[in-house]
Protein backbone atom coordinates (compact mmCIF):
# COMPACT_ATOMS: atom_id res chain seq x y z
CA UNK A 1 0.00 0.00 0.00
CA UNK A 2 1.75 3.66 -1.38
CA UNK A 3 1.26 6.14 1.28
CA UNK A 4 -0.29 9.01 0.06
CA UNK A 5 0.46 13.06 1.04
CA UNK A 6 -3.10 13.93 2.16
CA UNK A 7 -4.61 10.54 3.90
CA UNK A 8 -3.56 8.07 6.19
CA UNK A 9 -2.45 4.58 5.18
CA UNK A 10 -6.04 2.67 5.09
CA UNK A 11 -6.83 1.26 8.49
CA UNK A 12 -10.32 -1.04 8.59
CA UNK A 13 -12.00 -1.42 11.54
CA UNK A 14 -11.20 -3.44 14.34
CA UNK A 15 -15.53 -3.77 15.19
CA UNK A 16 -15.95 -3.80 11.49
CA UNK A 17 -13.99 -6.42 10.93
CA UNK A 18 -13.67 -8.40 7.45
CA UNK A 19 -15.68 -11.31 9.06
CA UNK A 20 -18.41 -8.81 10.51
CA UNK A 21 -18.69 -6.99 7.05
CA UNK A 22 -19.54 -10.65 5.06
CA UNK A 23 -22.16 -11.74 7.82
CA UNK A 24 -23.71 -7.99 7.70
CA UNK A 25 -23.72 -8.74 3.94
CA UNK A 26 -24.77 -12.31 3.62
CA UNK A 27 -28.05 -11.49 6.25
CA UNK A 28 -28.74 -9.01 4.04
CA UNK A 29 -28.82 -11.01 0.71
CA UNK A 30 -30.73 -13.93 2.32
CA UNK A 31 -32.87 -12.28 5.67
CA UNK A 32 -31.59 -15.79 7.42
CA UNK A 33 -29.41 -16.42 10.14
CA UNK A 34 -26.24 -18.82 9.55
CA UNK A 35 -26.10 -21.94 10.68
CA UNK A 36 -22.82 -24.00 10.98
CA UNK A 37 -21.12 -26.68 13.02
CA UNK A 38 -18.20 -26.74 14.59
CA UNK A 39 -17.65 -24.75 18.21
CA UNK A 40 -16.70 -21.03 18.68
CA UNK A 41 -14.18 -19.96 16.36
CA UNK A 42 -13.07 -16.61 18.47
CA UNK A 43 -9.99 -16.83 20.60
CA UNK A 44 -11.24 -17.28 24.23
CA UNK A 45 -9.00 -18.41 27.11
CA UNK A 46 -8.01 -22.03 27.02
CA UNK A 47 -5.91 -25.01 27.95
CA UNK A 48 -2.84 -23.41 26.10
CA UNK A 49 -3.07 -20.24 28.64
CA UNK A 50 -1.81 -23.39 31.51
CA UNK A 51 1.82 -24.73 31.90
CA UNK A 52 2.99 -27.68 33.81
CA UNK A 53 5.47 -27.28 35.79
CA UNK A 54 7.55 -30.22 35.95
CA UNK A 55 10.08 -32.07 38.51
CA UNK A 56 12.60 -30.52 40.06
CA UNK A 57 14.57 -30.21 42.95
CA UNK A 58 11.46 -30.45 44.92
CA UNK A 59 9.64 -32.78 43.27
CA UNK A 60 11.05 -36.10 41.88
CA UNK A 61 10.26 -37.18 38.00
CA UNK A 62 9.07 -40.87 37.24
CA UNK A 63 11.07 -42.81 34.10
CA UNK A 64 9.50 -43.08 31.29
CA UNK A 65 11.09 -46.81 29.77
CA UNK A 66 10.81 -48.31 33.83
CA UNK A 67 8.03 -46.11 36.18
CA UNK A 68 4.33 -46.84 35.06
CA UNK A 69 1.57 -43.69 34.81
CA UNK A 70 -1.63 -45.62 34.65
CA UNK A 71 -4.44 -43.94 32.97
CA UNK A 72 -7.24 -46.07 33.83
CA UNK A 73 -10.72 -44.72 34.95
CA UNK A 74 -14.16 -46.43 36.15
CA UNK A 75 -16.98 -43.97 35.59
CA UNK A 76 -20.13 -44.58 37.22
CA UNK A 77 -18.69 -46.05 40.60
CA UNK A 78 -21.80 -44.22 42.61
CA UNK A 79 -25.52 -46.50 41.91
CA UNK A 80 -24.47 -48.58 38.86
CA UNK A 81 -24.24 -51.96 39.66
CA UNK A 82 -21.26 -52.79 36.15
CA UNK A 83 -19.74 -48.85 36.33
CA UNK A 84 -17.83 -48.41 32.76
CA UNK A 85 -13.91 -49.30 32.84
CA UNK A 86 -11.71 -47.47 30.67
CA UNK A 87 -8.31 -48.00 29.26
CA UNK A 88 -7.56 -44.19 28.76
CA UNK A 89 -9.50 -41.30 30.25
CA UNK A 90 -10.49 -40.32 26.67
CA UNK A 91 -13.95 -40.79 25.52
CA UNK A 92 -15.45 -40.13 22.46
CA UNK A 93 -18.21 -37.55 22.26
CA UNK A 94 -21.94 -37.97 21.35
CA UNK A 95 -22.38 -37.00 17.55
CA UNK A 96 -25.63 -38.52 16.06
CA UNK A 97 -26.58 -40.63 13.37
CA UNK A 98 -28.15 -38.12 10.60
CA UNK A 99 -25.08 -35.73 11.35
CA UNK A 100 -22.59 -38.35 10.65
CA UNK A 101 -22.72 -41.37 7.97
CA UNK A 102 -23.27 -44.87 9.68
CA UNK A 103 -19.74 -45.36 8.04
CA UNK A 104 -18.29 -42.67 10.66
CA UNK A 105 -20.36 -43.96 13.28
CA UNK A 106 -18.71 -47.48 12.95
CA UNK A 107 -15.51 -45.74 12.14
CA UNK A 108 -15.71 -44.08 15.90
CA UNK A 109 -16.72 -47.55 17.31
CA UNK A 110 -13.87 -49.54 15.82
CA UNK A 111 -10.75 -46.63 17.30
CA UNK A 112 -12.60 -46.34 20.71
CA UNK A 113 -12.96 -49.99 21.36
CA UNK A 114 -9.54 -50.65 20.05
CA UNK A 115 -7.81 -47.63 21.95
CA UNK A 116 -10.06 -49.31 25.08
CA UNK A 117 -12.39 -46.49 25.41
CA UNK A 118 -16.16 -45.78 24.99
CA UNK A 119 -18.49 -44.05 22.06
CA UNK A 120 -21.37 -42.37 22.10
CA UNK A 121 -24.61 -42.00 20.41
CA UNK A 122 -26.72 -38.95 19.52
CA UNK A 123 -29.61 -37.60 18.41
CA UNK A 124 -31.25 -39.91 15.86
CA UNK A 125 -30.78 -42.90 17.91
CA UNK A 126 -28.73 -45.97 18.03
CA UNK A 127 -27.11 -47.54 14.52
CA UNK A 128 -25.88 -51.00 14.30
CA UNK A 129 -22.96 -50.10 12.88
CA UNK A 130 -21.77 -48.63 16.04
CA UNK A 131 -23.23 -50.83 18.66
CA UNK A 132 -21.52 -53.92 16.64
CA UNK A 133 -18.28 -51.90 16.68
CA UNK A 134 -18.04 -50.62 20.25
CA UNK A 135 -17.35 -52.42 23.04
CA UNK A 136 -18.53 -49.85 25.35
CA UNK A 137 -21.23 -47.73 23.78
CA UNK A 138 -23.16 -44.72 25.77
CA UNK A 139 -26.47 -44.04 24.99
CA UNK A 140 -28.13 -40.58 24.78
CA UNK A 141 -31.45 -39.94 26.01
CA UNK A 142 -32.05 -35.93 24.40
CA UNK A 143 -35.08 -33.45 24.74
CA UNK A 144 -35.78 -34.37 20.82
CA UNK A 145 -36.60 -38.10 21.96
CA UNK A 146 -35.64 -38.60 18.04
CA UNK A 147 -34.50 -42.20 17.26
CA UNK A 148 -35.27 -42.91 21.42
CA UNK A 149 -36.13 -46.76 21.72
CA UNK A 150 -36.53 -48.48 25.77
CA UNK A 151 -35.01 -51.78 24.13
CA UNK A 152 -32.00 -49.86 22.71
CA UNK A 153 -31.63 -48.34 26.52
CA UNK A 154 -30.73 -51.88 27.79
CA UNK A 155 -28.30 -52.28 25.10
CA UNK A 156 -26.23 -49.40 26.31
CA UNK A 157 -23.35 -50.06 28.60
CA UNK A 158 -24.22 -46.35 30.20
CA UNK A 159 -26.70 -43.94 29.68
CA UNK A 160 -26.37 -39.93 28.97
CA UNK A 161 -29.06 -37.39 29.79
CA UNK A 162 -28.34 -34.65 27.57
CA UNK A 163 -29.61 -31.19 29.18
CA UNK A 164 -27.91 -29.26 27.13
CA UNK A 165 -24.35 -28.76 24.62
CA UNK A 166 -21.38 -26.55 25.27
CA UNK A 167 -22.40 -25.32 21.81
CA UNK A 168 -25.79 -23.98 22.74
CA UNK A 169 -26.74 -23.99 26.20
CA UNK A 170 -30.64 -23.50 26.49
CA UNK A 171 -30.69 -24.27 22.17
CA UNK A 172 -31.52 -26.71 20.13
CA UNK A 173 -29.85 -28.59 17.05
CA UNK A 174 -31.22 -28.49 13.67
CA UNK A 175 -31.03 -31.12 10.69
CA UNK A 176 -31.77 -30.09 7.23
CA UNK A 177 -33.70 -31.89 4.76
CA UNK A 178 -30.67 -32.62 2.25
CA UNK A 179 -29.30 -35.06 5.32
CA UNK A 180 -32.84 -36.74 5.75
CA UNK A 181 -32.47 -39.92 3.94
CA UNK A 182 -35.12 -42.81 4.18
CA UNK A 183 -32.95 -44.47 7.15
CA UNK A 184 -32.84 -41.34 8.91
CA UNK A 185 -36.23 -40.68 8.23
CA UNK A 186 -37.08 -43.95 9.54
CA UNK A 187 -35.00 -44.16 12.80
CA UNK A 188 -36.58 -40.11 13.61
CA UNK A 189 -39.87 -40.96 12.89
CA UNK A 190 -40.52 -37.99 10.57
CA UNK A 191 -40.97 -37.40 7.40
CA UNK A 192 -37.87 -37.37 4.66
CA UNK A 193 -36.78 -34.53 3.25
CA UNK A 194 -37.89 -31.90 5.60
CA UNK A 195 -35.81 -29.54 8.13
CA UNK A 196 -35.75 -30.90 11.40
CA UNK A 197 -35.25 -29.19 14.46
CA UNK A 198 -33.86 -30.43 17.66
CA UNK A 199 -35.93 -29.75 20.70
CA UNK A 200 -33.78 -27.05 22.99
CA UNK A 201 -35.46 -28.85 26.25
CA UNK A 202 -36.80 -32.27 27.24
CA UNK A 203 -40.58 -32.43 26.97
CA UNK A 204 -41.98 -34.06 29.91
CA UNK A 205 -39.34 -31.29 32.35
CA UNK A 206 -39.91 -28.00 33.64
CA UNK A 207 -37.22 -28.23 36.68
CA UNK A 208 -34.55 -30.57 38.55
CA UNK A 209 -37.18 -32.47 39.87
CA UNK A 210 -38.44 -33.69 37.02
CA UNK A 211 -34.40 -35.15 36.28
CA UNK A 212 -34.84 -36.60 39.61
CA UNK A 213 -37.51 -38.81 38.06
CA UNK A 214 -36.67 -39.30 34.93
CA UNK A 215 -33.11 -41.04 35.78
CA UNK A 216 -34.80 -42.79 38.48
CA UNK A 217 -36.94 -44.35 35.74
CA UNK A 218 -33.87 -45.08 33.20
CA UNK A 219 -32.63 -46.85 36.51
CA UNK A 220 -35.28 -48.83 36.53
CA UNK A 221 -36.06 -49.40 32.47
CA UNK A 222 -32.32 -50.58 32.95
CA UNK A 223 -32.33 -52.60 36.18
CA UNK A 224 -29.70 -50.40 38.07
CA UNK A 225 -27.09 -51.85 36.19
CA UNK A 226 -25.51 -49.06 33.72
CA UNK A 227 -24.40 -45.90 34.93
CA UNK A 228 -26.41 -42.87 34.26
CA UNK A 229 -24.61 -39.52 33.24
CA UNK A 230 -25.85 -35.69 33.04
CA UNK A 231 -24.33 -33.93 29.91
CA UNK A 232 -24.75 -30.01 30.68
CA UNK A 233 -23.04 -27.11 27.99
CA UNK A 234 -21.03 -24.69 29.99
CA UNK A 235 -23.68 -22.01 31.61
CA UNK A 236 -23.59 -22.38 35.39
CA UNK A 237 -21.71 -25.08 36.34
CA UNK A 238 -21.54 -25.29 40.14
CA UNK A 239 -24.71 -25.26 39.99
CA UNK A 240 -25.62 -27.76 37.31
CA UNK A 241 -23.09 -30.21 38.70
CA UNK A 242 -24.72 -29.80 41.84
CA UNK A 243 -28.02 -30.65 40.73
CA UNK A 244 -27.52 -33.23 38.54
CA UNK A 245 -26.05 -34.97 41.45
CA UNK A 246 -28.70 -34.14 43.73
CA UNK A 247 -30.81 -35.94 41.16
CA UNK A 248 -28.81 -38.75 40.98
CA UNK A 249 -26.43 -38.94 38.24
CA UNK A 250 -23.76 -41.34 38.45
CA UNK A 251 -21.28 -38.80 36.23
CA UNK A 252 -21.62 -35.52 34.64
CA UNK A 253 -20.61 -34.42 31.42
CA UNK A 254 -19.85 -31.05 30.95
CA UNK A 255 -19.16 -28.91 27.58
CA UNK A 256 -17.75 -26.11 27.17
CA UNK A 257 -18.36 -23.37 24.70
CA UNK A 258 -15.73 -24.58 22.53
CA UNK A 259 -17.42 -27.70 21.99
CA UNK A 260 -18.12 -28.75 18.64
CA UNK A 261 -21.80 -28.89 17.08
CA UNK A 262 -23.48 -30.59 13.91
CA UNK A 263 -25.51 -27.66 13.29
CA UNK A 264 -27.29 -24.71 14.74
CA UNK A 265 -26.58 -20.86 14.60
CA UNK A 266 -23.60 -19.14 14.56
CA UNK A 267 -24.64 -16.01 16.92
CA UNK A 268 -25.24 -19.38 19.43
CA UNK A 269 -21.93 -20.88 18.82
CA UNK A 270 -19.70 -17.63 19.47
CA UNK A 271 -21.80 -15.89 22.11
CA UNK A 272 -23.49 -18.11 24.50
CA UNK A 273 -21.77 -20.53 27.06
CA UNK A 274 -18.45 -20.04 29.33
CA UNK A 275 -14.97 -21.25 27.99
CA UNK A 276 -14.31 -24.88 28.95
CA UNK A 277 -11.06 -23.50 31.10
CA UNK A 278 -14.08 -21.61 33.39
CA UNK A 279 -16.04 -24.71 33.54
CA UNK A 280 -13.76 -27.31 35.18
CA UNK A 281 -13.31 -25.53 38.31
CA UNK A 282 -16.77 -25.02 39.38
CA UNK A 283 -17.54 -28.04 38.55
CA UNK A 284 -14.76 -29.93 40.60
CA UNK A 285 -15.94 -27.24 43.38
CA UNK A 286 -19.15 -28.56 43.78
CA UNK A 287 -18.36 -32.09 43.59
CA UNK A 288 -15.55 -31.62 46.15
CA UNK A 289 -18.66 -29.35 48.31
CA UNK A 290 -20.99 -32.72 48.29
CA UNK A 291 -17.85 -34.77 49.50
CA UNK A 292 -17.55 -36.86 45.37
CA UNK A 293 -15.19 -36.28 43.62
CA UNK A 294 -13.09 -38.43 42.10
CA UNK A 295 -14.53 -41.57 43.90
CA UNK A 296 -18.43 -40.60 44.21
CA UNK A 297 -19.52 -38.63 40.92
CA UNK A 298 -16.95 -38.56 37.74
CA UNK A 299 -16.71 -35.24 35.62
CA UNK A 300 -16.03 -35.23 32.21
CA UNK A 301 -15.23 -32.49 30.61
CA UNK A 302 -15.28 -31.53 27.09
CA UNK A 303 -14.77 -28.44 24.59
CA UNK A 304 -11.76 -28.15 22.47
CA UNK A 305 -9.71 -31.15 23.69
CA UNK A 306 -6.90 -31.52 21.05
CA UNK A 307 -4.07 -33.01 22.52
CA UNK A 308 -2.10 -34.92 25.53
CA UNK A 309 -1.56 -32.03 27.23
CA UNK A 310 -5.10 -30.75 27.02
CA UNK A 311 -6.29 -34.26 28.85
CA UNK A 312 -3.79 -33.76 30.85
CA UNK A 313 -5.07 -30.39 31.91
CA UNK A 314 -8.29 -30.93 32.02
CA UNK A 315 -7.42 -33.76 34.87
CA UNK A 316 -5.24 -31.87 36.31
CA UNK A 317 -8.14 -28.79 37.36
CA UNK A 318 -9.88 -32.57 38.55
CA UNK A 319 -11.94 -33.88 35.86
CA UNK A 320 -11.60 -37.98 35.71
CA UNK A 321 -12.00 -38.07 31.75
CA UNK A 322 -12.14 -36.30 28.86
CA UNK A 323 -14.46 -36.77 25.55
CA UNK A 324 -13.97 -35.70 22.19
CA UNK A 325 -16.38 -34.41 19.10
CA UNK A 326 -14.45 -32.33 16.47
CA UNK A 327 -11.17 -34.14 17.28
CA UNK A 328 -12.35 -37.59 16.21
CA UNK A 329 -13.62 -36.49 13.18
CA UNK A 330 -10.27 -34.55 11.92
CA UNK A 331 -8.58 -38.01 13.05
CA UNK A 332 -11.29 -39.84 10.84
CA UNK A 333 -10.37 -37.43 7.57
CA UNK A 334 -13.00 -34.40 8.06
CA UNK A 335 -11.35 -31.25 7.21
CA UNK A 336 -8.15 -32.97 5.04
CA UNK A 337 -6.56 -31.02 2.83
CA UNK A 338 -6.69 -33.71 0.19
CA UNK A 339 -9.99 -32.52 -0.53
CA UNK A 340 -9.05 -29.09 -0.80
CA UNK A 341 -10.18 -28.42 -4.71
CA UNK A 342 -13.50 -29.33 -3.97
CA UNK A 343 -13.87 -27.60 -0.26
CA UNK A 344 -12.91 -23.84 -2.85
CA UNK A 345 -15.71 -25.34 -4.93
CA UNK A 346 -17.97 -25.20 -1.61
CA UNK A 347 -16.60 -21.35 -1.26
CA UNK A 348 -14.59 -22.74 1.63
CA UNK A 349 -11.12 -24.29 2.62
CA UNK A 350 -9.75 -27.37 4.33
CA UNK A 351 -9.78 -26.12 7.91
CA UNK A 352 -12.37 -23.39 7.86
CA UNK A 353 -14.85 -25.59 6.58
CA UNK A 354 -18.28 -26.13 9.04
CA UNK A 355 -21.55 -26.31 6.76
CA UNK A 356 -21.97 -30.02 7.91
CA UNK A 357 -25.84 -29.46 7.94
CA UNK A 358 -25.57 -29.36 3.76
CA UNK A 359 -24.92 -32.60 3.95
CA UNK A 360 -22.03 -32.07 1.52
CA UNK A 361 -18.95 -33.05 3.08
CA UNK A 362 -15.98 -34.11 0.41
CA UNK A 363 -14.52 -36.23 3.26
CA UNK A 364 -17.88 -38.49 3.59
CA UNK A 365 -18.28 -37.77 7.46
CA UNK A 366 -20.54 -35.42 7.64
CA UNK A 367 -23.12 -36.58 5.00
CA UNK A 368 -25.94 -39.01 4.13
CA UNK A 369 -24.82 -39.08 0.76
CA UNK A 370 -24.15 -42.43 -0.69
CA UNK A 371 -21.32 -41.71 -2.64
CA UNK A 372 -19.56 -39.25 -0.39
CA UNK A 373 -19.85 -41.73 2.57
CA UNK A 374 -17.54 -44.33 0.33
CA UNK A 375 -14.87 -42.20 0.61
CA UNK A 376 -14.63 -42.98 4.26
CA UNK A 377 -13.28 -46.43 5.21
CA UNK A 378 -14.10 -47.59 8.14
CA UNK A 379 -11.61 -49.25 8.74
CA UNK A 380 -8.75 -47.27 8.12
CA UNK A 381 -10.91 -44.89 9.95
CA UNK A 382 -11.08 -46.96 13.14
CA UNK A 383 -7.17 -47.44 12.82
CA UNK A 384 -6.19 -43.65 12.69
CA UNK A 385 -8.75 -42.51 15.30
CA UNK A 386 -7.14 -45.45 17.78
CA UNK A 387 -3.53 -44.26 16.86
CA UNK A 388 -4.55 -40.35 17.36
CA UNK A 389 -6.25 -41.83 20.91
CA UNK A 390 -2.85 -43.88 21.94
CA UNK A 391 -0.63 -40.77 20.60
CA UNK A 392 -2.64 -38.66 23.11
CA UNK A 393 -2.49 -41.27 26.15
CA UNK A 394 1.14 -40.88 25.67
CA UNK A 395 1.20 -37.51 25.61
CA UNK A 396 -0.53 -37.31 28.88
CA UNK A 397 1.39 -40.13 30.54
CA UNK A 398 4.73 -38.14 29.60
CA UNK A 399 3.78 -35.25 31.26
CA UNK A 400 2.13 -37.45 34.31
CA UNK A 401 5.46 -38.77 34.78
CA UNK A 402 7.62 -35.72 34.40
CA UNK A 403 5.43 -34.36 37.37
CA UNK A 404 6.20 -37.30 39.42
CA UNK A 405 2.80 -39.17 38.98
CA UNK A 406 2.29 -42.68 38.73
CA UNK A 407 -1.96 -41.99 37.42
CA UNK A 408 -3.13 -39.42 35.85
CA UNK A 409 -5.21 -38.86 38.07
CA UNK A 410 -2.63 -37.68 40.86
CA UNK A 411 -1.76 -34.41 38.91
CA UNK A 412 -3.61 -31.85 40.75
CA UNK A 413 -4.09 -28.07 40.22
CA UNK A 414 -0.42 -27.56 41.98
CA UNK A 415 1.36 -28.85 39.43
CA UNK A 416 0.46 -25.97 36.83
CA UNK A 417 0.83 -22.39 36.35
CA UNK A 418 -1.19 -20.03 34.11
CA UNK A 419 0.04 -17.16 31.27
CA UNK A 420 -2.82 -14.86 31.38
CA UNK A 421 -4.67 -13.41 34.19
CA UNK A 422 -8.04 -14.44 32.65
CA UNK A 423 -6.65 -18.29 32.56
CA UNK A 424 -5.36 -17.89 35.79
CA UNK A 425 -8.41 -16.65 37.24
CA UNK A 426 -10.55 -19.46 35.53
CA UNK A 427 -8.16 -22.03 36.45
CA UNK A 428 -7.70 -21.03 39.67
CA UNK A 429 -3.91 -22.00 39.32
CA UNK A 430 -1.50 -19.39 40.19
CA UNK A 431 -0.30 -16.37 37.08
CA UNK A 432 3.37 -17.68 36.13
CA UNK A 433 6.53 -16.19 38.04
CA UNK A 434 4.02 -15.99 41.20
CA UNK A 435 1.57 -17.22 43.39
CA UNK A 436 -1.18 -15.34 43.13
CA UNK A 437 -4.39 -15.76 40.85
CA UNK A 438 -7.31 -12.94 40.95
CA UNK A 439 -10.34 -13.99 42.91
CA UNK A 440 -10.99 -15.94 45.51
CA UNK A 441 -14.97 -16.03 45.36
CA UNK A 442 -17.56 -15.79 42.92
CA UNK A 443 -18.86 -19.50 41.61
C1 LIG B 1 -20.86 -33.54 14.24
C2 LIG B 1 -21.23 -33.40 15.68
C3 LIG B 1 -22.44 -33.92 16.11
C4 LIG B 1 -22.82 -33.79 17.44
N1 LIG B 1 -24.00 -34.35 17.87
C5 LIG B 1 -24.32 -34.32 19.18
C6 LIG B 1 -25.45 -35.01 19.67
O1 LIG B 1 -26.19 -35.63 18.92
N2 LIG B 1 -25.70 -34.96 21.01
C7 LIG B 1 -24.88 -34.27 21.87
O2 LIG B 1 -25.12 -34.26 23.09
N3 LIG B 1 -23.79 -33.61 21.43
C8 LIG B 1 -23.49 -33.64 20.12
N4 LIG B 1 -22.34 -33.03 19.69
C9 LIG B 1 -21.44 -32.40 20.69
C10 LIG B 1 -20.44 -33.41 21.23
O3 LIG B 1 -21.08 -34.42 21.96
C11 LIG B 1 -19.43 -32.76 22.18
O4 LIG B 1 -20.12 -32.13 23.23
C12 LIG B 1 -18.51 -31.77 21.51
O5 LIG B 1 -18.21 -32.17 20.20
C13 LIG B 1 -17.24 -31.63 22.33
O6 LIG B 1 -16.41 -30.62 21.85
P1 LIG B 1 -15.24 -30.85 20.77
O7 LIG B 1 -15.95 -31.03 19.48
O8 LIG B 1 -14.47 -29.58 20.80
O9 LIG B 1 -14.47 -32.04 21.16
C14 LIG B 1 -21.96 -33.12 18.35
C15 LIG B 1 -20.74 -32.61 17.91
C16 LIG B 1 -20.37 -32.74 16.59
C17 LIG B 1 -19.04 -32.18 16.17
Amino acid sequence: MTDHPHRTIPVKSWTFDDRTNSEIRRAAATGIYDIRGGGAKRRVPHFDDLLFLGASVSRYPLEGYRETCATDVSLGTRYAANPIRLDIPITIAGMSFGALSGTAKEALGRGATAAGTSTTTGDGGMTEEERGHSDKLVYQYLPSRYGMNPDDLRRADAIEIVVGQGAKPGGGGMLLGQKISDRVAEMRNLPQGIDQRSACRHPDWTGPDDLEIKILELREITGWKVPIYVKVGGARPYFDTTLAVKAGADVVVLDGMQGGTAATQDVFIEHVGQPTLACIRPAVQALQDLGLHRDGVQLVISGGIRSGADVAKAIALGADAVSIGTAALIALGDNDPKWEAEYQKLGTTAGAYDDWHEGQDPAGINTQDPALQQRLDPVLGGRRLSNYLKVMTLEAQTIARACGKSHLHNLEPEDLCALTMEAAAMARVPLAGTDWYPGKAGF
